[in-house]
């Protein structure tokens, strides 16, 4: 099989990791959590008190010695697990301020493209199909409504014990889709040949046939 190249995006709890880990399983390929790296980045810059809105300075010399990377399903930032970390709403915080900033996208989105270079990958985000992979074979633009996607946020943090109010996550999620859909650079937008799947009634599994569907269609001489 030749390399392939697979971008999903859409908005923050609409499936995209969950299915995308699940599909990468199913080919073989590789998968890689574009806002994992963002989530990395902002968590380095919190660690250091950086003041998002005026150490500009600050934020181009750490950039500068930040690593990242995949290994085994876990994010590395410079050789330290931080996987579960990325997770906490602290983080769901600032992020989406962080994304927005030149700097960080200009050095994340090279190093997204050079891991493609390398191998097949499905990769998630909100500027796969419109920037950061523009050749991908497939693209899909996954949404859900704003009230069951905080739904499932709301859910997944109480599994893991993490206390906090459907209020406050339904709050972040319009936070975000608001900040990443109008902010200047590459915004979350469905390509023109993305395709869009609704997963607000979906189960993971008819969405995960959906798309394997959509690969073998488009795929179909890879
Ligand atoms: O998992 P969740 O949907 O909460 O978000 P995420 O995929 O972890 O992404 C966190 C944030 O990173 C998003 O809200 C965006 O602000 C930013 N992001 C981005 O700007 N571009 C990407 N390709 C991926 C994420
Ligand atoms: O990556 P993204 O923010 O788009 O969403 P996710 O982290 O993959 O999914 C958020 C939560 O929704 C997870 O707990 C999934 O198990 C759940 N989910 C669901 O209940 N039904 C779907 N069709 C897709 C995801």
């Amino acid at each position: 099989m030749r390399r392939i190249s697979i971008a999903i995006d859409g908005p923050a709890g609409a499936g995209k990791s969950t299915i995308a880990r699940i599909i990468a399983d199913k080919l073989n390929i590789e998968y890689i959590d574009t806002g994992a790296m963002y989530r990395a980045v902002t968590l380095k810059f919190l660690r250091k008190g950086i003041d998002l809105d005026n150490d500009y300075d600050k934020i181009s010399n750490i950039l500068s010695y930040t690593d990242i990377n995949f290994e085994k399903g876990k994010i590395y930032l410079d050789d330290e697990d931080v996987s579960e970390e990325i997770r906490l709403p602290e983080i769901g915080k600032y992020v989406s301020r962080v994304a927005a900033m030149p700097e960080v996208r200009e050095k994340l989105v090279k190093l997204q493209r050079e891991i493609a270079l390398k191998k097949s990958v499905i990769m998630d985000g909100r500027d796969i199909g419109t920037n950061v992979l523009m050749n991908a074979d497939v693209k899909i633009f996954l949404i859900a409504s704003a009230e069951e996607r905080a739904r499932r946020r709301y859910t997944e943090l109480h599994e893991k014990g993490i206390e906090v109010s459907f209020d406050e996550i339904y709050k972040e999620i319009e936070n975000r889709d608001y900040i990443d859909s109008t902010r200047k650079i590459n915004p979350l937008r469905k390509a023109e040949d993305a395709i869009t799947i609704d997963s607000s009634n979906k189960t993971i599994n008819e969405v995960v046939e959906d798309i394997l569907l959509i690969i073998r269609n488009k795929c179909a001489g890879c």
